[in-house]
């Protein structure tokens, strides 16, 4: 079976499965789990910022960076589909007991001057716009990057308004391998940031929030109330340590199978993808009306394929670790035969 639902279905090979058999733990709690620390020295040095903290989750990691960034009834500012106001269970209205402001875009990074219009003016009966969110790659808009160009004006922009910059980075992995822009020179227009190791970097459990000591200090603290304070927790910074330093470089092959995948399939007229927006790992194509797309899922399951449904008649395919050109050939050879097959 090709499962091509989404890179965190990524397994931990042999050799990280070694690395966490062999780590050195303590009571992270304590602060005293040698691997954890190590871990995250080398996430913050790289990210050129003062310290990080490793969570269970990308979710607890963005909600922990709006928890020390915002005051209960503030308003954020988000892009229409970031994963903040999608996917996370209304967790800022419960956690942080804030409001999101959604912006809707093209590719994920809504126009300047929208944002500019929807920052409150500073008057007692409106909430305070406290913080803006970016999500690059942006995962609903199929693994779009934001263009550096444009986080410079949006940290301008949110500099001369006092608000403060958020970058949910899960993937900011795949922006940064296939930009070259080095991860310290996206972390510092940011006041905090969130970055995953279990999506395509390919181990089994673990974020990190990089910022300042202060905001780490705080969100540790916030991490313990959300029962987030783990104690060997090395075995799984282990993975991450092991994930960083051998994997990071891989995810470009992650995306030339995507872009192999996507000029294959775009040459059936029945599909329609926009080659534009397969700038990473992630494809998402859309079907004629007259295809059922769970219909179309259920058949590509039944020839070998697993793939997701994503909104109306737009499928989603990601590309991973395991996932080798070979078989985005197959896939794309699967999704030819079930469009013909009645
Ligand atoms: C952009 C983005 N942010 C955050 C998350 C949340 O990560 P987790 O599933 O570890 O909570 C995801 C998960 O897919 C994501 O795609």
């Amino acid at each position: 079976m090709i499962d091509l639902r989404s890179d965190t279905l990524t397994r931990p090979d042999e050799a990280m499965r070694q690395a966490i058999a062999s780590a050195e733990v303590g009571d992270d709690v304590y602060g005293e789990d040698p691997t954890t620390n190590l871990l995250q020295e080398k996430i913050a040095a790289y990210f050129g910022k003062e310290a990080s903290l490793f969570v269970p989750s990308g979710t607890m990691s963005n909600q922990l960076c709006l928890k020390v960034l915002t005051s209960p009834g503030d308003e954020i500012i988000a892009d229409a589909d970031a994963h903040i106001f999608y996917y996370e269970t209304a967790a800022p209205a419960i956690i942080s007991n804030v409001q999101i402001k959604t912006i809707s875009s093209q590719f994920g990074f809504p126009d300047l001057n929208q944002i500019e219009n929807a920052i409150r003016p500073n008057i007692y009966y409106f909430p305070k716009t406290s913080v803006i969110c970016l999500e690059n790659t942006h995962n609903r808009h199929g693994g779009t990057i934001a263009p550096i160009e444009y986080i410079q004006k949006l940290s301008d922009l949110a500099n001369s308004y006092n608000i403060k910059l958020h970058l949910d980075g899960a993937r900011i992995w795949n922006a940064i391998v296939e930009t070259g822009i080095g991860g310290a020179t996206y972390a510092k227009y940011f006041d905090t940031i969130s970055v995953c190791l279990s999506k395509g970097l390919g181990a089994p459990i673990g974020s990190l929030i990089v910022s300042t000591a202060e905001y780490i200090e705080k969100a540790r603290h916030w991490r313990k109330i959300l029962g987030g304070g783990m104690r060997q927790v090395g075995i799984l910074a282990a993975a991450g340590i092991y994930a960083f330093e051998n994997n990071l470089k891989l995810l470009k092959a992650d995306h030339e199978n995507a872009r192999l995948f996507a000029s294959l399939i775009s040459a059936n007229e029945q599909i329609n993808v926009d080659l534009s927006r397969i700038q990473t790992n992630i494809v998402r194509f859309e079907l004629p009306s007259s295809v059922n797309p769970f219909d179309f899922i259920d058949k590509c399951k039944k020839n070998g394929l697993l793939l997701s449904h994503f909104d109306a008649q737009i499928i989603r395919a990601v590309f991973y670790l395991e996932i080798t050109s070979e078989q985005a050939r197959t896939a794309a050879d699967i999704i030819q035969y079930v469009l013909q097959s009645p």
